[in-house]
Order: structure tokens, then sequence, then C-alpha cells
């Protein structure tokens, strides 16, 4: 079979689409044939094992699984001895932070981690978009105290992440003020920001408002500059550790006063957060923003794209093809 593999921690240029034995499944695990997979800020981390905390996670002192890939969505294809739960021909979509090996034409998976059936009417490709980022969105979210009228500013409103939070959000009656790039404004409108702040034209932490969070889902911003938008009592979340890690460091100094402080969530229970996102994209209130397609040939393309911080919500990297 084709994958994109690489054995040991690096660069973009250390992946390579090389013909690999199909792996046969345990006895708890399914075969999948993937048919899309994304390319994600996750799969970069598993990639390069920077930060180097990733590497406790991913594999120490090389990567655990040489196929890349942490989100996967395809097809069952044979079933290990003891699997009740899926049969041949099921879809099947999962996610695996900590590196899945999902950029090939099969995969492994087993069945007590998160991997669930994909109801008929959605496609490979817009629910592996549902996966990574809307999982992270998903967690930053449900670690706080949300009420319908509280007023969150989304700082990033076009990345995986904060396209995902706003939608959400939106779900949940919040008043959402989001910030991008003058050219992407209308995008963001578009998933349902109440109001749009294009980043050239106005500075959003100069801002006159108070909210009850600040999301920083693109980790640009600090505490420090968004203290002053802050309520008495709000919060600031950021997907990025921050300039010497001090996102954790406040994380733990900033609750000890009675004042804004900040939250850094960490994302668990994977499934729980596929099980919201599938049921509100079956409802249509979520839509997965999606950018460009790339085949499993150009994958260091796709990287490549990813590393440019410049796509707009989920790259799809398409493995196989419907027969
Ligand atoms: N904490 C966690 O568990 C966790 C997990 C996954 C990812 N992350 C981190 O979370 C961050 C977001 O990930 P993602 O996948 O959502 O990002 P992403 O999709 O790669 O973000 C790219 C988007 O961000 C926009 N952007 C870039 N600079 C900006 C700025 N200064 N202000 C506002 N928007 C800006 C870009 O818009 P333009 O094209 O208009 O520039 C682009 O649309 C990354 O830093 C990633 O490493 C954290």
């Amino acid at each position: 079979m084709k994958a994109a593999v690489r054995y040991s921690y690096g660069p973009i240029d250390s992946i390579q689409v090389l013909e690999i034995p199909v792996p046969e499944p345990k006895a708890n695990e399914v075969r999948i044939k993937v048919m899309s997979a994304t390319v994600n800020r996750t799969d970069l981390g598993v990639l390069t094992g920077k930060p180097y905390i990733m590497r406790a996670f991913a594999g120490f002192p090389k990567p655990t699984k040489p196929v890349t890939g942490t989100d996967f969505a395809g097809i069952v294809d044979k079933v290990g001895e003891k699997v009740t739960e899926f049969k041949i021909g099921d879809r099947v979509w999962g996610f695996q932070d900590n590196g899945a090996g999902t950029q090939g034409e099969f995969v492994c998976i087993s069945v007590k981690t998160a991997i669930m059936k994909i109801p008929k009417e959605i496609s490979f490709a817009e629910i592996v978009a549902c996966a990574e980022a809307a999982h992270y969105a998903y967690n930053f979210l449900n670690k706080v105290k949300l009420v319908p009228g509280n007023h969150v500013l989304v700082n990033g409103g076009t990345g995986a992440i904060g396209s995902a939070a706003i939608q959400l959000m939106k779900t949940q009656g919040i008043l959402v003020t989001a910030v991008c790039h003058e050219n992407n404004v209308e995008k963001v409108k578009a998933l349902g920001a109440d109001r749009v702040i294009a980043l050239e034209k106005e500075d959003f932490t100069k801002e006159k408002i108070e909210y009850d969070i600040v999301l920083d889902a693109v980790g640009k911003s600090r505490f420090s500059l968004c203290k002053s938008i802050l309520k008495p009592g709000g919060i600031y979340i950021s997907s990025e550790l921050g300039p010497n890690w001090e996102n954790l460091t406040l994380a733990l100094t900033t609750p000890i006063f009675r004042g804004k402080k900040v939250v850094f969530p960490l994302p668990l229970d994977i499934l729980n957060s596929m099980n919201h996102i599938q049921d509100l994209l079956l409802k249509g209130q979520f839509k997965p923003l999606m950018d460009r397609t790339f085949p499993l040939d150009q994958v260091r393309e796709a990287y490549t794209y990813v590393a440019s911080e410049k796509k707009i919500g989920n790259v799809i990297l398409e493995i196989s093809r419907d027969s």
C-alpha cells in the first residue's frame, strides 16, 4: 500500500510516500481503507516532535508510528477476531492526537480508541474535517461556564479551531465577535459571528467593549494585552502555550487571585467531542470550514501549506477515491 512515512522527528522534507506492507488487524482492531484524512496543526507537532512535550505522547526517541496522520474517515475492510462493534463495509471516522498513522491507504485502529460510524448522508471529507480542530474548540469551551448572552471574542476566526468555536458558541446563544484579516471578513460572518473585526483596521485589544471570554484561537495575542478588554472575572483562553509557556504558568497562578484569569484547557475525551459535533452536523448547526484538498502524492505540499499558517479551516488529504 502507499503511505506517507517518516522514521524520525524532522522537517516536512523527511516525509516520503512509499510502498509498505498492508497492516493486519490485531484482535481488538479494525483495518480501515482510508478515504480522507486532514493535514492539521497537530500533524505538524507529531511530525516535528515540537514542542518537545509532543514526544512524550507521540513516541520517544522516535515516533511510535512511522506513517503520519492523526485522523481518518474510511471503510472497515477487515476486523480482528474480538471485534463486535464494527463490521466489514462500515463507514467510520476517528482521531488520535498522538498520531494514528492514518495518512496511508490502510490503517489498523483499536476499537477502544475514538472511532465511530459515519451517518450515510455525510461525506468522508466533511466528517474528517470535524475531527481535530472541532475537538479542541469544543474542549476549550466546555471547560468554562458560558451562558446565553455572554460575549466572547475569538481571535483567529478563519483558523480551524476559531471557525469551529464560533459555530459551537452560536448553538449556545453566545454573542460572538471574531477577529480575522480583512479579506476574510465575509467568510467569518457566514460562520455566524455577530461582529467581525478586520485586524488591519482595528486593534481589538484597544476596544472599549468588555468580554466575558477572549479565546485566542490562533495563539497570537497574550493575556497581558487582552486584560483590559475582559470583564471583571473574565477569562483568557489561548490555543498556544505562549512565550516561555506563560499561559500554563498563568493558568496555575491567576486563579489564586479573584480577578481576570487564564484557563489552559487540556483537550480530553475525543469520542465525546466527535459525538457532539456529528450530532450538530446532522442537525445542520455545524459545518466545518474547508480549504484545499491534496492527493496523497502531494502530502509534502499539504504540510507546507498548513505550516504557512494561511489555511482557512481544514486541509483535506484525499487518500483513496470512492470506487
Ligand atoms: N492547545 C492545543 O491542544 C492545540 C491543538 C491544536 C492546535 N493548537 C494550536 O492552535 C493554533 C490554531 O490552530 P488552527 O489549526 O486552528 O490554526 P490554523 O487553521 O492553521 O490558523 C490559520 C488561520 O489563522 C489566521 N491567522 C493567522 N495569523 C493571525 C492573526 N495574527 N490574527 C488572526 N488570525 C490569524 C489565518 O488567517 P489569514 O490567512 O487571513 O492570515 C489563517 O486563516 C495553532 O497555533 C496550533 O498550533 C493547539
